[in-house]
């Protein structure tokens, strides 16, 4: 059985997307961690996040749905020992956020992942978590499976991550927060800096300091959540994919409501307002985050456009479907400095590569890009995309099936559940045909 995403004439509409992912797994988590009890909207109901949920319950929180997106957490200001396995699913952002979070109690925690999070490496973790006093066993190919081992004493460490990732980041903080001293991470590249936003939200001093195209980010240990009420802001790497849908079919007129500008997320935005008209009005501030309606419609064509190399850690989830852009624009598009695209939830160089090829667009791979060379509106499609549980690889070919001359398939759209389960409706609401065969 395949999904099939035939071609329309136009694709208009205004859409709200579901709330940030990154902002939903650190809600759940934060107010876990937190003592007493936290009112969160907005929260994607996403399979990822949902295991977060699941996850701190387990881990001793009251984690109560109230209504679509509206969800109540009591912590109890620490973690129990759970008292079974916690299954993380596809979830590279729930399993590594919280095994630092969970490394400064006295637990020993089995964690589990689906075959891609099984996949991934978690020694990138795990190395900073040993250096605190961490502990692992099974733990030697550095992937999931693995039972984690913490401890109420970690010390603090000065840590300079080895990739750009705010996984990592993130994960030390959270460690760091109950560990003894002040933990530093030195970040050469900036990444999406939700952790360091939202703990502000809950009540905990960090410091941010800017350091050439980097910056270093310090947490004192010892210190408290406190509990409150939090509105998670709609997802722009899920925006993209309406986005897009707008940039590719041959009439359109699209809005995209309440769009975060924060820079460490915006690459994508920043990038297609070089290719296309994009607008932006009403400006305003949801929990600390500045948003943005954005309004996209056709023009004559797109116009290639090379993200610039600092862009990358601020659009890494949105290269298939900038790749998808860049397969309708006019000229070659090249891609570089982007490796850590490699471990994501598929290898997504490759699998970037490989959807583009199979719908007919002449593509080269690079160990850390690629370069499309773009058929100015006329992609061939026709082909049918292998997803490899990826959600975005599965939306991005989804997108290009609106526009190219032949219906594009993809084998599987399960895992597009991970994180927008809206999809399928949103894209309907905009004109698009996609459907079983
Ligand atoms: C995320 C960080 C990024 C991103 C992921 C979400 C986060 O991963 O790709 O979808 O919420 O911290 P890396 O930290 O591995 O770059």
């Amino acid at each position: 059985m395949v999904w099939i995403s035939n071609p329309v004439k136009r694709i208009s509409g205004h859409i709200i997307p579901p709330g940030d992912k990154s902002c939903s797994h650190r809600a759940i988590l934060f107010a876990a961690m937190a003592e007493g009890t936290s009112y969160i909207t907005g929260l994607l109901e996403g399979d990822d996040v949902l295991r977060t949920g699941e996850a701190c319950r387990k881990l001793g929180a009251e984690v109560t749905r109230t209504g679509k997106g509206a969800w109540t957490v009591t912590g109890k200001g620490g973690f129990e020992q759970p008292s079974e396995p916690i299954d993380f699913g596809n979830s590279g952002t729930g399993s590594r956020l919280m095994m630092g979070a969970m490394g400064g109690y006295d637990i020993k925690v089995e964690i589990t992942g689906d075959a891609s999070l099984s996949s991934r490496p978690m020694g990138r973790v795990l190395n900073p978590l040993y250096d605190m006093g961490v502990t692992a066993e099974n733990a030697e190919d550095g992937k999931l499976p693995l039972t984690l081992i913490g401890s109420s004493t970690l010390k603090a460490i000065d840590y300079t991550p080895p990739v750009a990732s705010a996984q990592v980041k993130s994960c030390v903080l959270l460690a760091g927060l109950n560990a003894v001293g002040t933990t530093y991470v030195r970040e050469t590249k900036k990444t999406r800096d939700h952790t360091e936003r939202m703990l502000e939200g809950f009540g905990v001093a960090l410091s941010s300091e800017d350091d050439g195209e980097g910056q270093v980010v310090s947490i004192k240990g010892g210190q408290k959540l406190k509990a409150g009420e939090f509105v998670v802001p709609s997802d722009p790497s899920s925006a993209a994919f309406l986005l897009a849908a707008g940039l590719v079919a041959p009439a359109s007129d699209v809005t995209i409501e309440g769009h975060m500008t924060n820079p460490t997320r915006s690459g994508f935005l920043k990038v297609i307002e070089g290719m296309a008209d994009v607008e932006l009005t009403n400006e305003r501030t949801v929990s600390g985050e500045t948003v943005v309606d954005v309004k996209v419609s056709r023009r004559d064509g797109l116009n290639a456009t090379n993200p610039p190399v600092e862009l990358v850690p601020a659009m890494i989830d949105e290269f298939p479907i900038f790749a998808v852009l860049a397969a309708f624009a006019k000229g070659e598009t090249h891609v570089t400095g982007a490796e850590e695209l490699r471990v994501k939830e598929s290898d997504r160089i490759r699998a970037t590569v490989d959807l583009l090829r199979v719908n007919g667009v002449k593509v080269d791979e690079h160990e850390d890009g690629f370069t499309v060379y773009g058929c100015d509106g006329k992609v061939p499609g026709g082909g049918t995309v292998e997803t490899r549980h990826d959600h975005r690889i599965a939306m991005s070919a989804l997108v290009m099936g609106i526009a190219a001359e032949n219906p594009v398939a993809v084998d599987d759209i399960a895992m597009i559940a991970t994180s927008y389960p809206e999809f399928f409706d949103h894209m309907k609401q905009l004109g698009a045909d996609i459907r079983e065969a």
